[in-house]
């Protein structure tokens, strides 16, 4: 889990001593604390927060804690928070019944200041291990894949390239042969002239290197994504290796190609590359790639954001009011619509990738920006933190950045910085150290 940020718990109690204690020890402990005096709002407070703990007294007016847990659990964006509940020391039933709903543990009142202290740290640093497994588990499952996907072309694309060069061969001798054949036998019998016409032969004798050269060139050109898959996932590679970011950054984009041509919606993101001169630098290759995709990923879900939201479009219509007032067969274009439509058309989708050496050669700088949808300033605080995702259940789980901040700060000991403008787009900014 990422430390860049202090753990923040949620206090739930509706009796205001009660509160004042746990504010003082959890805050004087260096937690980010926040209150809820009800179940209600305490539900409230959790999906909009995502606190990382949740400590719940049971016995409160309007709902209770068992009510409000049940609840918590059933919510997709809360019910993986642990909730340590809060109970009366002679309540047996009430502890079995909590944990009966998912609460990972219970403290007993009167609280005891260094027991208290105790659990939440027991369950914070599971929570973190359990979050590593799942991000190792996103990683190597797709890191495998690609691998085994590389290997399985491999061998077959190697055969037929293989194969094709003695194919070239034999088949330039052939044409040879029968070259000579041409010149020594002009006359050919009359079977034989019969048949050359039906196959149509000087179209076959032009056409034929044509054919072998396309066949090439295109298993050539399986044997250079197979390359790059390699390169992408270098499950190989988990030590710590000397490599060149350009390579990792292009396998990346390869691996994305899918998703950057054109659709039916909206045309081809342009990819922008401003590559520096870069030193080849000690990194661990495979999770920066991961990184790469991570971010790269979420810049193509912007911009397609961005060309869902007609009315963010739209902010790009002044620059289409330039043009209808410069050139003359748009000045027709009175509906609103056909003008939305042509701004459609003059955004230009499109992700730019800066790297650069700086002046003191100490670090390495990469940037991605994207002129996707942007984000607000309340997203941007938020973007880094593990599970916070403002897209659809099912289609982001919240964790792409979470992991990138990891795999930056923590194994490379790099910043990763995020600036943007809604509505125009997202810079991110990442920075490795050279050692
Ligand atoms: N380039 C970007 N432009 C706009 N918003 C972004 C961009 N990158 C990230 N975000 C915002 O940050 C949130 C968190 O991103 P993150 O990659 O961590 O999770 P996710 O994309 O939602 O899910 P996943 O785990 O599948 O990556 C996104 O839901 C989105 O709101
Ligand atoms: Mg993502």
């Amino acid at each position: 889990m990422t430390n860049y940020q202090r753990d923040l718990i949620l206090i739930v109690d509706d009796i205001p001593n009660n509160l004042k204690v746990l504010f003082d020890i959890l805050n004087n402990s260096g937690f980010k604390v926040s209150i809820a005096k009800s179940g209600e709002s305490a539900l409230e407070k959790a999906q909009e927060t995502l606190p990382n703990l949740i400590l719940l007294d049971v016995m409160m007016p309007g709902i209770d804690g068992f009510e409000t847990c049940h609840r918590l659990k059933k919510n997709q964006k809360t019910k993986d928070i642990p909730v340590i509940f809060m109970t009366a020391l002679s309540e047996t039933v009430e502890k079995v019944k909590g944990l009966h709903l998912g609460a990972v543990d219970y403290i007993t009142k009167p609280i005891e200041h260094e027991e208290v202290l105790a659990r939440i740290n027991v369950h914070l640093e599971l929570r973190r291990m359990q979050l590593k497994l799942v991000q190792e588990e996103k990683m190597s499952s797709l890191g495998q894949l690609v691998a085994g996907i590389a290997h399985e072309i491999n061998n077959p694309v190697n055969f037929i390239y293989g194969n094709l060069i003695h194919t070239k061969k034999y088949i330039e001798d052939l044409l040879k042969l029968l070259k000579l054949y041409e010149v020594y036998t002009p006359v050919a019998h009359q079977e034989i002239q019969d048949f050359s016409e039906l196959i149509e032969l000087d179209f076959i004798k032009e056409d034929i290197p044509k054919i072998l050269s396309s066949m090439m060139l295109g298993a050539e050109r399986i044997q250079e994504i197979v390359r790059s898959l390699r390169i992408f996932s270098r499950l190989d590679e988990a030590e710590i290796k000397e490599v060149d970011l350009h390579v990792g950054i292009d396998s990346t984009l390869m691996i994305l190609h899918h998703r950057l041509r054109a659709t039916h919606e909206r045309p081809a993101i342009e990819v922008v590359k401003e590559y520096g001169e870069l030193v080849p630098i000690e990194c661990y290759a495979g999770q920066l790639n991961q990184v790469f995709l991570n971010i790269l990923s979420n810049a193509i879900d912007a911009i397609e954001e961005k060309i869902n939201h007609p009315q963010i479009l739209k902010l790009e219509k002044t620059e289409v009011d330039k043009l209808i007032s410069l050139s003359s067969s748009y000045t027709k274009l009175s509906n609103p619509d056909s003008i939305f439509l042509k701004c459609k058309i003059y955004f230009t989708p499109q992700i730019k990738i800066n790297t650069e050496l700086t002046e003191d050669k100490k670090t390495i700088l990469i940037q991605i920006t994207d002129n996707g949808i942007g984000m607000s300033q309340k997203v941007q605080q938020r973007v880094f933190e593990q599970f916070f995702t403002t897209k659809d259940v099912g289609k982001g789980t919240g964790l792409g950045l979470a992991i990138a901040h990891q795999i930056i700060v923590e194994k490379h000991r790099g910043t990763l910085e995020v600036k943007s403008v809604p509505g125009h787009g997202s810079q991110f900014t990442i920075a490795i150290p050279i050692y």
